[in-house]
């Protein structure tokens, strides 16, 4: 393990990044929503935002991308803070499928049954139907007010990214009927799609992605705020999730490799909360820390392939695993 002096700290995380960047050749940017393939893959960047505000950032950490998947957390909070968690575990379960994202089958052979949890596709196209709002734009607009409490800001959403996503979601449609005809969609089945790819399509850098994951980490407390913008109950509930289905169907090589909650979108971008340890050793973030990782080649499950690496690395190396 590679503890280095405070000093040293930043400078470590560069190199870092300059050696798990050559990895990018072995994935490639997400080409199934055409307007995602245009990222440049040798990006990869990270943003570390400890529990007192200190930071550390290397790469590429400034470049926006969009959520994608990312987003399926946030959403879930926020519904969870309009129905409370009782009534939505009536429309999506808790538990992990070890199957694709988008995979379709489960829907099939668990049939009429509940979406298996909010992080895939099914669960996270229910969730955004449950979303208060009288239509999708409001509907958008409750997750990005709860953004904004986090960052600070107003995201935007990417509309060229949500355009190239509707022209070319025909399987996110398949998916949505299933669950309408299960009876776990609420309203129109356009109108949660719509919901659903805006989400997706919000656009950030990895200083507001380590933001959100530090609030998570925090059980729901804005450190630097020291304001409670998440109940704990909600928060806890989202890193249980994060840690067995955040990875898609690496969750739990993840889970065993890394062992931080964490979440992936097929942008490239991963969030990682790491609560605080009490552990004694002379480490950086030991009172916890929120990760924004960028990196857009992804690997077959969907996640950053250097993004993961590099998150596997920091991890390790400064001790930030949970177990
Ligand atoms: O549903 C989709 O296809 C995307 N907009 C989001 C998928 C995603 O990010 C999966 N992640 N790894």
């Amino acid at each position: 393990m590679k503890i280095g002096m405070a000093h040293e700290w930043p400078e470590l995380l560069e190199q870092w990044i300059t050696h798990y960047r050559s990895f990018s050749a072995d994935g490639k940017p997400a080409s199934y929503i055409p307007a995602l393939a245009q990222a440049n893959p040798s990006h990869l960047g990270v943003y570390i935002i400890g529990a007192d505000g200190t930071n550390m950032k290397a790469g590429d950490w400034d470049v926006t991308f969009t959520m994608q998947s990312i987003s399926k957390v946030i959403s879930f909070v926020a519904v969870c803070l309009e129905m409370g968690i009782d009534k939505v575990t009536e429309w999506v379960d808790m538990e992990p499928t070890g199957d694709a994202f988008n995979s379709i089958s489960r829907l099939e052979e668990n049939w009429p049954g509940k979406p298996f949890n909010p992080l895939i596709n099914a669960g996270a196209i229910t969730v955004a139907s449950l979303l208060p709002g009288n239509n999708p734009e409001e509907k958008v607009e409750v997750v990005l007010d709860l953004l904004e409490k986090i960052v600070g800001q107003r995201l935007p959403i990417n509309k060229q990214i949500y355009q190239s996503e509707w022209e070319s979601a025909h399987r996110n449609r398949a998916i949505a009927h299933y669950v309408k005809e299960a009876g776990f969609l609420n309203g129109s089945v356009d109108e949660a799609l719509e919901c659903y790819f805006k989400l997706c399509s919000i656009e950030l850098n990895t200083e507001q992605l380590a933001m959100i994951s530090l609030v998570l980490a925090a059980d729901g407390v804005h450190p630097l705020r020291e304001q409670t913008i998440i109940p704990v109950q909600i928060a806890r509930i989202s890193k249980a999730l994060m840690l067995t289905c955040g990875m898609y169907n690496a969750s739990g090589k993840f889970a065993a490799f890394v062992g931080v909650p964490a979440k992936s979108g097929v942008s490239g971008g991963i969030m990682a909360a790491v609560p605080a340890r009490n552990r004694s050793r002379i480490l950086p973030f030991q009172n916890g820390c929120g990760i924004g990782i960028y990196g857009p080649a992804i690997d077959k499950y969907g996640n950053s392939l250097s993004g993961s690496m590099l998150l596997q690395h920091i991890a390790n190396e400064w001790d930030l695993n949970i177990f």
